[in-house]
């Protein structure tokens, strides 16, 4: 349960298997928590509170929005805490060089409802809206240059590989014939430029025609994958002998890289599978705290059906 520190507005982000993350990440008195990607804070108040008045919060988001929910549990939450803006790919490979440690990391993925349900952030698919997706709202590079300006194999590859779209070469063809005569604005011009590219029956069928396309390029647009790769083994580096690491991924993109992190740090060796006996001498880094992903039960799918994907991996430190 939600402390009564920061319990969410309807208009909030719900925090996802919040209590799952909270007994995976079992924060005590006195330990230094690093909340990646804080968004509204959901997740940042509970640790917080397991701190008990004695510790410190390291928040972390590019999203220059996250500010007014950490001033908010700033002022409530009776601890120590400091608001990091940038990307934590960036960020966490910074403290860990300057030397910063912590008992817990959490990274939940992705983009909060408050960058969704705001349609001039351009990430949904279902509103027309300027074309933006940026999470960092100071970058350069939105969705708007980006299907205006990159090379139609560019978009075909973008498509495929952080999408995974049947139709990417038919999409990125009919983007880059309509930019030619006008170039794209809007999500809804978007939108209706990809429903009419694919095959009518793909139109009707699983979820809707746009949304592999506008996850694609969310991805790229903001570089979520690198920034991933990135922060991983700088909050393994971070870590205290002892202390967890916990992250929830919402695609599968997301999931397989986590979870190829944490299998190589718990096996430790890197000799070649075929080899008789193990000459590298690595020792595992990692242990696991359970074996499975954690994936939200059916409740809370029905509170809030954003969190059907989500899939919680968490493991100590050795
Ligand atoms: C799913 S929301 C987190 C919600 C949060 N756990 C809560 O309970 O309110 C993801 C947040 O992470 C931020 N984010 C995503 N990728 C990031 C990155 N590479 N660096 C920093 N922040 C990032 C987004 O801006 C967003 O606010």
């Amino acid at each position: 349960m939600l402390p009564n520190v920061l319990q969410p507005t309807a208009t909030d982000h719900v925090p996802v298997l919040a209590d799952e993350v909270r007994e995976c990440l079992a924060v005590q008195p006195g330990a230094t928590v690093v909340d990646a990607t804080f968004g509204a804070g959901g997740h940042a108040a509970i640790l917080a509170a397991d701190l008990q008045g004695r510790g410190k919060l390291i928040a972390i988001d590019r999203d220059p929005g996250a500010r007014v929910y950490f001033e908010r549990l700033e002022k409530r939450a009776r601890v120590q805490a400091r608001l990091l803006r940038g990307d934590f790919g960036v960020v966490l490979p910074q403290l860990a060089e300057n030397g910063v440690r912590a008992d817990a990391i959490l990274l939940d993925l992705g983009v909060s409802s408050m960058q969704l349900d705001r349609p001039e952030r351009g990430f949904s698919y279902a509103t027309d809206a300027p074309l933006d997706m940026r999470m960092d709202t100071s970058q350069e590079l939105t969705a708007r240059e980006a299907v205006n300006a990159w090379a139609e194999g560019e978009l075909v590859r973008v498509f495929r590989r952080y999408g995974e779209e049947r139709y990417a070469r038919q999409i990125a063809r009919a983007i880059v014939r309509r930019r030619k005569e006008q170039p794209f604005e809007r999500t809804g011009e978007l939108v209706d430029t990809i429903k009419a590219a694919i095959p009518a029956p793909a139109r009707f069928g699983e979820g809707h025609p746009a949304k592999r396309v506008f996850q694609a390029l969310r991805i790229a647009v903001n570089e979520e994958l690198d920034a991933l790769e990135a922060a991983l083994p700088a909050a393994l580096e971070m870590l205290r002998p002892g202390g967890r690491l916990a992250v929830i991924s919402f695609h599968s993109l997301e999931d397989r890289i986590v979870k190829h992190f944490l299998r190589d740090r718990e096996r430790g060796c890197t000799c070649p599978p075929d080899f008789p006996v193990c000459i590298c001498g690595h020792e595992p880094e990692l242990r696991a705290v359970q074996r499975r992903p954690i994936r939200p039960g059916e409740a809370e799918i029905a509170a809030n059906p954003r969190a059907a994907s989500a899939r919680l991996r968490a493991a100590i430190k050795t």
